[in-house]
Parts: structure tokens; C-alpha cells; sequence
């Protein structure tokens, strides 16, 4: 499920400059915790810390293209889409983001969208 982008709240998260390329960066806002990355074309991504399979920190897993690999079991999520690639199965949360002098924000629903 998309949301709007006028049903989200936009979060500084950390200036661009400061954040490396290919490696995850934790972002915490009101109980959610998210893994952000500058991929090598300089994209930005955004999606939850979390694997769907054990919970592995997705920040910490190794970045290729458009990819992340949990460091725990090697399952491979398509940062675009939050999809597990085959012969796995599941999916995580994306998150949209922008980039506005300088600092990237990440949009998260609004409170009142996160308590239904
Ligand atoms: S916890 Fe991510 S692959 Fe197992």
C-alpha cells in the first residue's frame, strides 16, 4: 500500500554529504527504525531495519546495486520494492525519502496512520 505524500510527516534524517555510499544508516522516528542508504548512483532508499526472516539489522548487510543482503542469512530485499528476492519469500516496508539543501528526510505516515 502507497501513501500519499500529504499523509506523511518529513523527518531530518542526516545531511547527504554525511551519509557513505552502499552503507546502511539506522534512523529511529516515534518507534519505527529505519535502514537508509546513498546506493552508488547516489539514489537514496529507505526501508525497515528489520529482515522479515529473524530479524537481522538491515542496516548493517552489504549493498549491490539495488540490493541489500541480510548479515544474518544472506536473504537478498530489492530496496526499491521492500521484496525478498526468490527462492525467498516475504517483503519489508518502504519508506519515501527527499532530499531538500542538502539533508535527506524520510517520510513516515502521519500518527493517526501509524495507530490504525
Ligand atoms: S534474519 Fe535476515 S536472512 Fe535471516
Amino acid at each position: 500500500m502507497s501513501v500519499k505524500e500529504e499523509q506523511l510527516v518529513w523527518v531530518e534524517a542526516v545531511s547527504y554529504e554525511e551519509l557513505a555510499f552502499n552503507t546502511g544508516k539506522t534512523i529511529r522516528y516515534q518507534g519505527e527504525e529505519v535502514a537508509l542508504f546513498k546506493l552508488s548512483s547516489g539514489k537514496l532508499q529507505a526501508i525497515q531495519n528489520r529482515c522479515p526472516h529473524k530479524d537481522g539489522v538491515l542496516a548493517e548487510g552489504i549493498v549491490c546495486d539495488e540490493h541489500v543482503f541480510c548479515p544474518m542469512h544472506d536473504r537478498k530485499i530489492h530496496l526499491p520494492s521492500g521484496l525478498v528476492q526468490l527462492p525467498d519469500t516475504g517483503c519489508v516496508k518502504t519508506y519515501s525519502t527527499k532530499l531538500q539543501d542538502g539533508i535527506v528526510y524520510i517520510g513516515f505516515a502521519k500518527a493517526e496512520e501509524l495507530a490504525s
